[in-house]
Parts: C-alpha cells; structure tokens; sequence
C-alpha cells in the first residue's frame, strides 16, 4: 500500500471511530475528562490541590480523595453537582456545571472515577 493509501484509510478509521464512540462528543475516557476539566482545580490527584485553588479562588474545591465527605453523597448527588454545578447545589458557584459539556454517560463515568479516589460509597 502507497504511503498515501495508507494514510487515508487511518484518516478513515479515525473519522468512524469518531463517529461510533458512544455518547461522547470528543470520544475521552473519564480519566482523560479529569485530566481536561477539573485538574485545574481539583488537582491531578483529586485532592483539592490544582493550580487554580490558591487563597484568592474564593472556595477551595473539595478533596475528592475524601471518603467521609464523598460517603455523604449519592451518586446521584454527585453527579447532579457535576452536571448543574455548585451554585445550583448549595455549594461554591466556583464549581461550575458541566452538563452542556458533558453527556450524562460521561457525568456517570466521572462520578465512578470520583468513587476510585475516595475509595468510597455513599453511606446513609
Ligand atoms: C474552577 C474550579 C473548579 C473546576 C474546574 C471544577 N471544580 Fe469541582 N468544585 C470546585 C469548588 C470550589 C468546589 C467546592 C464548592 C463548595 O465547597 O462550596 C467543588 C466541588 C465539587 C464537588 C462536590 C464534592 C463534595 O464533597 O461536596 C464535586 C463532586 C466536584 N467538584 C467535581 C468536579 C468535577 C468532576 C470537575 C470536572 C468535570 C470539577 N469539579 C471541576 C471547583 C472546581
């Protein structure tokens, strides 16, 4: 196969994978979601330790690594938060919401990514 027919057919591949990955509007995993929208502020880890929370962002954003805090809140809560964001949540309006950035599938996987950091279910 010429170089050529070879780079078409994999800009072939790319455009149907693009195409047929569920839900997803660029197609990333929850961990790649993390990494693009809330490390910034909730640190790579989770941890409430991004580079935006200093003294001056006005909230700090919540150590998702936390499993007391975590444990309070259904899933459902949790991603109610995500997707409406604080202000719509009683909490900070410094958290902002995601639901006209994410689907619903990737709001799910980001509150199962939430529970593998804090290591927790919710605990009525
Ligand atoms: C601009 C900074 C910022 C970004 C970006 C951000 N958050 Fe937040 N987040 C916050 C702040 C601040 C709070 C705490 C609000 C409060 O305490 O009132 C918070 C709270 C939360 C909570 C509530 C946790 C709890 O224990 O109550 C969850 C869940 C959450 N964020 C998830 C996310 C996810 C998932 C993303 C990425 C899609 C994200 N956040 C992006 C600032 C941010």
């Amino acid at each position: 196969m010429s170089e050529a027919r070879a780079l078409c057919a994999s800009a072939i591949a790319i455009v149907i994978l693009a195409i047929t990955s569920p839900n997803s509007a660029l197609g990333l995993s929850a961990r790649e979601n993390f990494q693009r929208y809330c490390v910034q502020c909730h640190g790579p880890e989770g941890r409430g330790d991004g580079v935006n929370a200093t003294k001056d962002l006005g909230a700090t954003p919540k150590d998702l690594t936390n499993a007391e805090g975590l444990g309070r809140l259904t899933d459902d809560r949790v991603g109610e938060i995500i997707a409406k964001g604080g202000a719509r949540n009683e909490l900070s309006p410094l958290m902002p919401p995601w639901g006209n950035t994410l689907t619903g599938e990737e709001i799910r996987g980001l509150v199962r990514l939430i529970r593998d950091l804090c290591k927790c279910t919710f605990k009525p």
